[in-house]
């Protein structure tokens, strides 16, 4: 049923950023950021899609970042504008097209706020945490549960860093993390009968995983509104809700948390909601996924924990009685 191509994950060369690229990259953003811009910069920095992040935001200089080359892909990746234009965010809505709202989202400044089981509850201001942490670019996968996919250039830092900084008890089973809602800003919150704030949750072992990956960038810009920004998970072995957007805080839990979309309709979404091809969801088959740009007849095949088996697969041995795939 499965067709694996090499490894699940391997990548033509000619997706990946070359490192000479990385640094002609870099310098030529430094250069703009300090002054004029030079015409010469027109081939390398090609024109930004409309609401790709512009570049003017205080976390910037930050990017692009090297490459980690651990993780890559098997297919090519989706261009930026299908990635900033067609959004799942239904604090701004319940269709695609909420790029244009999300912009009046506030990100500057941001707090994200650590709790619960852990040694000292307290408030980490967004930019300095970014700048404490080890960032890195990853080429990954991202299936959505409506069997649309995408493959892009995250930036950011191993949640495992963050998580390592909160110091959480050791009786902590779960970390439950909540995006903003901002009634002034976020007009889904109007619909009453959705129940804000959106909460996801992993095991301790999901979030320890190396690849669960706290997202700050995106195509070697900070993370556009749309797509998260400030502080993003992406957790691309599981469905794409359950990558949650612009994270305000973590508590770390004994029990697990009820998720955003196991309280709207439990029957159709659960806690663990890792990639099955064979295990359909009542309303969308998830044999096969459409990536972004691409139309009906280019479906590809969807690949079991979306291609990652080798990294998490062992996460859930002796959990075979849970609902382990919706
Ligand atoms: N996070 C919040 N706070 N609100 C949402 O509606 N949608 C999820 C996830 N994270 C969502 C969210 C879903 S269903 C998907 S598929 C991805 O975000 C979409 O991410 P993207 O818009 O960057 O493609």
């Amino acid at each position: 049923m499965l067709t694996k191509v090499k490894r699940g994950w391997e990548l033509p060369e000619s997706a990946a950023t070359p490192e000479d690229v990385f640094h002609q990259r870099r310098t030529l953003a430094k250069a703009i950021a300090a002054g004029p811009i030079l015409a010469a910069a027109g081939p390398l920095l090609a024109a930004a899609p409309a609401f790709a992040a512009k570049g003017e935001e205080a976390t910037a200089d930050l990017y692009p970042v090297m490459q980690n080359k651990n993780y890559v892909l098997d297919r090519e990746l989706t261009p930026e504008k299908e990635v900033v234009t067609f959004n799942n965010f239904y604090e701004f809505g319940s269709h695609k097209q909420i790029a244009r709202a999300a912009q009046k989202m506030p990100i500057d400044p941001w707090t994200i706020r650590i709790q619960g089981l852990v040694e000292e509850e307290r408030e980490i201001d967004f930019d300095t945490l970014v700048r404490s942490m080890p960032l890195e670019e990853r080429l990954y996968r991202h299936r959505c549960v409506e069997a649309w996919s995408m493959a892009v250039p995250w930036s950011g830092f191993p949640m495992k860093n963050l998580i390592d900084m909160a110091r959480p008890l050791g009786s902590a089973k779960y970390v439950i993390m909540e995006t903003l809602a901002d009634a002034d800003t976020m007009s889904g919150l109007r619909q009453p009968w959705y129940p804000w704030p959106y909460i996801e949750g992993l095991t301790m072992a999901e979030a320890t995983n190396e690849l669960a990956f706290m997202v700050t960038g995106l195509y070697g810009k900070p993370v556009p509104k749309q797509n998260g920004a400030p502080l993003r998970l992406a957790v691309p072995w599981k469905y794409g809700f359950k990558s949650i957007k612009s994270i305000v805080s973590l508590t770390f839990a004994e029990g697990r948390p009820a998720t955003y979309w196991e309280k709207i309709q439990p029957s159709e979404y659960g806690f663990w909601a890792n990639v099955n091809p064979e295990v359909p969801h009542p309303r969308w088959t998830q044999a096969t996924e459409r990536p972004l740009g691409k139309k009906e007849r280019d479906r590809v095949p969807t690949l079991l924990y979306n291609g990652y088996t080798e990294f998490v697969a062992h996460l859930y041995d002796g959990l075979e009685n849970e609902p382990l795939y919706m």
